[in-house]
């Protein structure tokens, strides 16, 4: 069976460090979209480690894992994070994996991104500048390379007439840096990539449930960030949902049990778009200072809110979430009072549903207002360890999902994580 973790708001739950939680009860952990785009961290022997490429059960004795065909690949990130990660004694030739149908970022992708998000100015998406769009474009526009196209002899050739296509669309957008350091880095990053374990991933995957291993997928952005369903056109390429997942690795939906969501206490976005709970005054500052809200990728400061049962409720609708983690639960211990947005309210009207648009409208949250618990709570390790306050807090926000929140995390250390109900 397939479990799949994934996160339901605008990115940066915390994926990675539940992904390494609970990766110990499982034999491959996959991650089926996104690139570099991610950043997820991870706490290793006390060392912070932030992945954008490698799936977060890497630091597993006997735990594999895959890059899947719905994944966007940059060679060069991939080279720098291998060498990080075999900086811990990992043997990546052991226990990585890459579909041979994974889509590869070129040098150019990464400056179509850049030219593409410049002439946008003000209304640009705040991409991470990776190359995630353009490549996904390649990708469903059926020019794009994959990883086993690495293995041809005619690749060069493939890579150069797909560059020419690229120069002449940067061209139009008058686009003149030079990169190419870029392509220099690229190529040699090939060569390391090439030597890696390739596969095809989809037999991979599917002969290990058949023998009947325990596979965990690794979502990468948010719910509110899918292409589909995200506050679209500020969202990323891929489908972040679980309908990606089937897409993502090539397994039938029927394989897919639990689908566990990751939410903050609050609620963070990095990039432009769509944000209704968004506190820019000085309560908004205080959770970016707790919370250490800075971008894993790009370093940007985080927006900051209260939480968003709107849209968590339509995250939990298209996802089909059985169970829910609350992280940085911890985050909220300074704030005397707290607010919870159940409804918004539209030109006038409530509403407990998403709209097609949330960019052309002014949607004023309506809120619930409960008191904070004001002790400290990274210690705790049981739900009797846990303030009472908080308990009504989860429990009003399981009542208004339909889903239970399985477990708090408090802490960003790895055994910060407190089960509140038997596994
Ligand atoms: P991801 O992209 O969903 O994996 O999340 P990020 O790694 O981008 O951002 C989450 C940040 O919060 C990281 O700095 C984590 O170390 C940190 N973190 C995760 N869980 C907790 C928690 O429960 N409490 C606190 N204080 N920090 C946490
Ligand atoms: P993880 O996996 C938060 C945001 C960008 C931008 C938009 C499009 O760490 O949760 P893109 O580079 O994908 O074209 O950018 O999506 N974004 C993320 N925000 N966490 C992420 O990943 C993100 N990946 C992309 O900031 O607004
Ligand atoms: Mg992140």
């Amino acid at each position: 069976m397939v479990d799949v973790i994934l996160g339901l708001q605008w990115g940066d739950e915390g994926k990675g460090k539940i992904v390494d939680f609970f990766a110990r009860d499982y034999d491959l952990i996959a991650r089926f979209q996104g690139g570099p785009n991610a950043g997820h961290t991870l706490y290793i022997k006390d060392k912070k480690v932030v992945l954008h490429q490698i799936p977060s059960g890497v630091f597993h004795e006997g735990v594999t894992n895959l890059i899947g065909n719905g994944v966007v690949l940059d060679p060069v990130t991939l080279k720098r994070e291998s060498e990080t990660v075999s900086g811990f004694g990992i043997d990546l030739k052991k226990n990585l994996f890459i579909s041979e149908r994974t889509h590869l970022i070129l040098p150019t992708h990464r400056a179509l991104d850049k030219a593409a998000e410049l002439s946008k100015g003000n209304e640009k998406i705040g991409s991470t500048l990776k190359g995630i769009g353009p490549t996904y474009m390649d990708k469903t526009g059926r020019n794009g390379l994959r990883v086993g196209d690495l293995l041809d002899k005619d690749f060069t050739a493939s890579y150069s007439r797909l560059k020419s296509k690229h120069q002449t669309l940067l061209d139009n957008y008058s686009f003149n840096e030079d990169i190419s350091a870029w392509e220099d880095e690229f190529f040699e990053a090939v060569e390391l990539l090439k030597q890696m374990n390739i596969v095809n991933g989809e037999y991979f995957i599917n002969h290990k449930l058949q023998q009947g291993k325990r596979v965990l997928a690794e979502g990468a952005q948010g719910s509110m960030l899918d292409i589909d369903f995200g506050t679209f056109p500020f969202v990323t390429s891929s489908s972040t949902i679980t309908a990606g997942v089937c897409s993502g690795l090539g397994v039938a939906p029927q394989k897919i049990k639990e689908v566990i969501g990751v939410t903050k206490a609050y609620c963070t976005r990095v990039g432009s778009g769509p944000f209704p709970t968004e506190l820019t005054d000085e309560t908004g500052e205080q959770l970016r200072q707790t919370g250490h809200e800075f971008g894993a990728t790009t370093g940007r400061p985080r927006r900051c809110g209260w939480i968003d049962l709107v849209a968590l409720r339509f995250a939990c609708m298209i996802n089909g979430v059985t169970k829910l983690v609350m992280t940085k639960a911890d985050v909220l211990d300074a704030f005397k009072e707290l607010q919870v947005c159940t409804a918004y309210k539209i030109n006038g009207k409530e509403t407990d549903e998403i709209p097609f648009q949330m960019t052309r409208m002014n949607i004023e949250p309506v809120y619930r207002k409960f008191d904070g618990w004001n002790v400290s709570t990274g210690a705790a390790k049981s739900p009797k360890d846990l303030p009472e306050a908080m308990k009504i807090y989860a429990d009003f926000i399981n009542n208004q999902l339909g889903v239970n929140i399985h477990y708090v995390s408090n802490g960003p250390g790895r055994e910060q994580i407190v089960p509140l109900f038997d596994k």
